[in-house]
């Protein structure tokens, strides 16, 4: 098997060329992971914001909160096109046109019914939205591939020591946006269960196999629940140069290690331990 990185590269290569591109202007459902969709819909948009033509992004149906409505027109723009996409990923899973919220701590808030997450980057937005009956958490990320000097200056802040030591040469642009991308999809799936900010260490990059599935693990506690050693997988896909990762947490997933059990990583043959 290619290593981590080579391997990856083909995977996500593969996935970019089972989708069209981000539609301008318009919602479009689009799965860009290799895995199934299950009682889980994706939309995504691509965006204007600095041409006056608003278009799609008029935000009639649903409540800007006052901090938004005040922020920057691009700022605007990313956070209504994010609604939009949530939206509509809604509409397509329970056929009501519903809008999330946005929290104090700016989470969004969704119905009791449906987790979902929502990322935008540059002129993009996407948002998944799933039944809660299912899943307990859901989190995807949208990120522009890095130019290798952006990946020098951000891997000591994505990565920890421990997997800068396991990397080794094996550090490069792709795998450095890989785990930044796959920490924040965790995050935005773990948060609103643990409700608890968790930084770049709080997890780490144990392997990858060649379905386009990357593996995170917890380095610590985050609550009783959730539990040093606990694995997520991480889906990742490509399109028009920006990574999408997603983690979708099913129900029943919390399963804390034994202690002293060997990592899952080690016990599955087509994970590649990194
Ligand atoms: C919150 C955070 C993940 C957002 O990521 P980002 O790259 O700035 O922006 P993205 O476009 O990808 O995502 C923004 C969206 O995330 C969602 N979001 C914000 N805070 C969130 C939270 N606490 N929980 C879940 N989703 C959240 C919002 O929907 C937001 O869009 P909106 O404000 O328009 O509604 C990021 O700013 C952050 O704080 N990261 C540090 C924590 C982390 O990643 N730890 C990793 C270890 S597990």
């Amino acid at each position: 098997m290619p290593d981590f990185s080579t391997g990856c590269g083909a995977m996500i290569a593969e996935t970019g060329a089972r989708n069209a591109s981000f539609p301008p202007g318009r919602l479009q459902e689009f799965w860009p992971w290799l895995d199934e969709p299950a009682d889980c819909r994706c939309v995504a948009m691509r965006f204007s914001w600095n041409t006056g033509n608003t278009g799609p992004l008029e935000a009639s149906d649903f409540d800007v909160p006052p901090r938004i409505a005040r922020a920057a027109p691009r700022r605007l723009a990313e956070f209504v096109a994010g609604r939009r996409c949530a939206g509509e990923a809604l509409r397509l899973l329970t056929g009501r046109t519903l809008f999330p919220g946005q929290a104090e701590d700016r989470a969004p808030v969704w119905s009791e019914d449906i987790v979902g997450s929502i990322s935008h980057s540059r002129d993009r937005a996407i948002a998944v939205a799933g039944r809660s009956e299912r899943y307990r958490g859901l989190g995807v990320d949208l990120e522009t591939m890095l130019t290798e000097t952006e990946a020098r200056e951000i891997a000591p802040q994505v990565l920890t020591e421990r997997e800068r030591a396991r990397l080794g040469r094996r550090i490069d642009a792709f795998t450095v946006g890989l785990a930044f991308s796959a920490k924040e999809s965790l995050f935005k799936a773990l948060y609103p269960i643990v409700r608890r900010f968790c930084g770049f260490d709080a997890s780490e990059l144990a392997g990858w196999d060649s379905e386009g599935t990357a593996l995170l693990r917890l380095t610590g506690d985050l609550s009783p629940e959730w539990c040093r050693g606990q694995e997520f997988a991480v889906h990742l896909g490509c399109l028009d140069g920006f990574l999408i990762t997603r983690v979708s947490i099913e129900r029943g997933q919390a399963r804390p290690l034994a202690e002293g059990a060997a990592p899952t990583a080690q016990r599955r043959d087509h994970i590649v331990p990194v």
